[in-house]
C-alpha cells in the first residue's frame, strides 16, 4: 500500500515532499507549497539546519524574542527567548524591570558535576568485586586517557568512578557511576564515549583476569549512558528586598504590598505541599527556562527531565522555588540543576543560537546557568504575582488578542480599533469575533 515506504531517508528532499504530499495530505499542492515556503533561501544555511536531524523537510518557525533589563549579579543582560506562549516574554520583561529597581537578581553556581553510568551483570561474590574495584578503576582511567586528554587540558575530565551494588534489587546487577567535569560543554558525547570505553574495558579486565576464578570471569555490560539527573550540577537564583520596597507590588489589584507578599509566600508553600499545584507552578518556571535553553541551542528535554526529578528528590513532587519573609526582608529563591553548555552541540552551528549566546556576551556554562535560573525565577515571580492579585487571564488574553485577530484575518485598522476597545473589555475569541463582525457590518451599512 502506498502509505508505507522503504528507503525514505535516501530520497532527496523534493522527492520526500512529493511522496508525502501525494500520500498524506488532502491538498497536496498546499502542503508542498507550505513546506517549501519555510525553506531558507540560502542553500548553505539550509544544509546546516537539515543536518541536525534525519528526514528534515522544512523549518518550523518560532519567535525569537528578547527580554531586556535583566540585572544578574550586577550585570545587565538582554535575554534571548524562544517560545510560542503569548505572555511569557512580557511577564519575564516586567519581572526583570521590577527587580532591576530592587537590586536585580542574584545567582550562584553550587556545582557543575555531570554523571554517567555503566550498568552490568556479574555473578560472583560482591566482596570479590569490591576488592578488585581499585584496580578496575585505575585500569578504566588509564585506558580512557586518549578520550579525556582534551577535556583534561581544559580543566575537566573524569572526577571519580564508584561501584554500586544493586543485587538486592535485581539479581547480579551492579553499576559504575562516574562523575565528570565537562567545562563549558554540555558534554553528552564526551561522557557517552568515555562510558562506552569503560564498558568495553570492564569486560576485558574481568574476562582476562587471572586473579579471578573461571566462573567469575563472566561479565555482561547491559548499557552505558550518561544520566540526565545531575543533582550536583546545581544553580541557585534569588531576589530579595525589604517589605517596604514592595509597597507597589499589587497596586493594580488594590492590595497593599504586605498582603501581596503574604499571598505570594502562601502560594509558593501550596506548591510545596500539593503536587497538582507544584506541577503547574514548575511549568511556569520552565516557561522561562526552556525558552532560554532553546534560544541558546541547549537540550530542553535534558533540562526538563533533570529539573522534574530534582523537584521530587524527597519522594514527593514539589515546587522548585521558595519564598519567605524574615526580619522584614522578602526573599524569593529558585534552585535547580541545569546541565547545559555554551560550546559544542548546536551552540555554534545554529545561526540564531550563536547570536543568542553573542547577545549574552558569550557566557561560560556556569554563567549561562545563572542567567537561565534568573529567568526561571522571574517567570515564576510574575506568574505567582498575577495569580494572587489580578489573575493571569487579564494579561494573558491581552497578549493573546493579537493571535485571535490574526486568526480572524483582521486588517491593520481593525486590529488597532480592537486593541483600543479591548483595553477596557474582557478578551475572548467570541467577543473579538463579535467586535469585528459589528465593525464590518457598520462599514457595509
Ligand atoms: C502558564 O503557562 C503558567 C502558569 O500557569 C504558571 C503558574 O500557574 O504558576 C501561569
Amino acid at each position: 500500500m502506498a502509505k508505507t515506504i522503504s528507503g525514505f531517508s535516501k530520497l532527496n528532499k523534493q522527492q520526500k515532499i512529493e511522496w508525502l504530499a501525494a500520500n498524506f495530505f488532502e491538498d497536496a499542492n498546499a502542503a508542498e507549497q507550505a513546506l517549501l515556503a519555510w525553506h531558507r533561501p540560502d542553500e548553505q544555511q539550509q544544509k546546516i539546519i537539515d543536518g541536525f536531524t534525519e528526514n528534515a523537510l522544512s523549518n518550523y518557525t518560532l519567535p525569537f524574542s528578547v527580554a531586556p533589563n535583566f540585572m544578574i549579579n550586577g550585570r545587565v543582560y538582554a535575554v534571548p527567548m524562544v517560545i510560542e506562549e503569548s505572555s511569557v516574554v512580557a511577564a519575564a520583561s516586567s519581572a526583570a524591570k521590577f527587580w532591576m529597581d530592587r537590586g536585580g537578581f542574584h545567582a550562584e553556581v553550587l556545582g557543575t558535576v555531570k554523571l554517567g553510568q555503566v550498568h552490568f551483570r556479574w555473578n560472583g561474590q560482591p566482596e570479590r568485586l569490591r576488592a578488585l574495584f581499585p584496580e578496575i578503576k585505575t585500569h578504566l582511567l588509564a585506558t580512557s586517557e586518549d578520550l579525556t586528554a582534551n577535556m583534561r587540558q581544559r580543566g575537566g575530565g573524569i572526577r571519580d568512578i564508584e561501584l554500586l551494588d544493586f543485587t538486592h534489587l535485581e539479581p547480579a546487577y551492579y553499576q559504575l557511576r562516574a562523575s565528570f567535569e565537562t567545562c563549558d560543554s554540555m558534554g553528552a558525547n564526551f561522557i557517552n564515549s568515555v562510558l562506552e570505553r569503560f564498558g568495553a574495558q570492564l569486560e576485558l579486565f574481568i574476562e582476562t583476569n587471572p586473579a579471578l576464578d573461571l566462573h567469575e570471569r563472566d561479565v555482561e555490560v547491559v548499557m552505558c549512558i550518561l544520566s540526565n539527573y545531575t543533582p550536583n550540577c546545581l544553580v541557585r537564583a534569588w531576589v530579595e528586598c525589604s517589605e517596604a520596597e514592595l509597597e507597589d507590588l499589587a497596586r493594580d489589584a488594590g492590595l497593599p504590598g504586605q498582603a501581596a507578599v503574604d499571598r505570594i509566600c502562601t502560594a509558593v508553600r501550596i506548591a510545596t505541599i500539593d503536587p497538582y499545584r507544584a506541577t503547574t507552578h514548575n511549568k511556569g518556571i520552565f516557561n522561562g527556562i526552556d525558552s532560554v535553553i532553546l534560544a541558546t541551542g541547549n537540550d530542553f528535554r535534558a533540562v526538563e527531565a533533570c529539573g522534574h526529578t530534582y523537584a521530587c528528590r524527597d519522594g514527593q513532587y514539589r515546587s522548585l522555588s521558595r519564598a519567605w519573609v524574615e526580619n522584614g526582608v522578602f526573599r524569593f529563591e529558585l534552585e535547580l540543576p541545569l546541565p547545559i553548555g555554551t560550546v559544542g552541540g548546536l551552540t555554534a552551528l545554529h545561526p540564531l543560537a550563536k547570536q543568542a549566546l553573542a547577545m549574552l556576551g558569550n557566557p561560560s556554562a556556569p554563567e549561562l546557568m545563572m542567567i537561565v535560573a534568573a529567568v526561571g525565577l522571574a517567570q515564576n515571580f510574575a506568574a505567582v504575582r498575577s495569580l494572587v492579585t489580578t489573575g493571569i487571564q487579564q494579561g494573558h488574553m491581552k497578549m493573546h488578542l493579537t493571535n485571535i485577530l490574526n486568526h480572524l484575518g483582521a486588517n491593520e485598522a481593525e486590529a488597532e480599533a480592537a486593541q483600543a476597545h479591548f483595553c477596557r473589555e474582557t478578551v475572548s475569541f467570541s467577543a473579538v469575533r463579535g467586535f469585528l463582525e459589528a465593525r464590518r457590518g457598520e462599514k457595509q451599512a
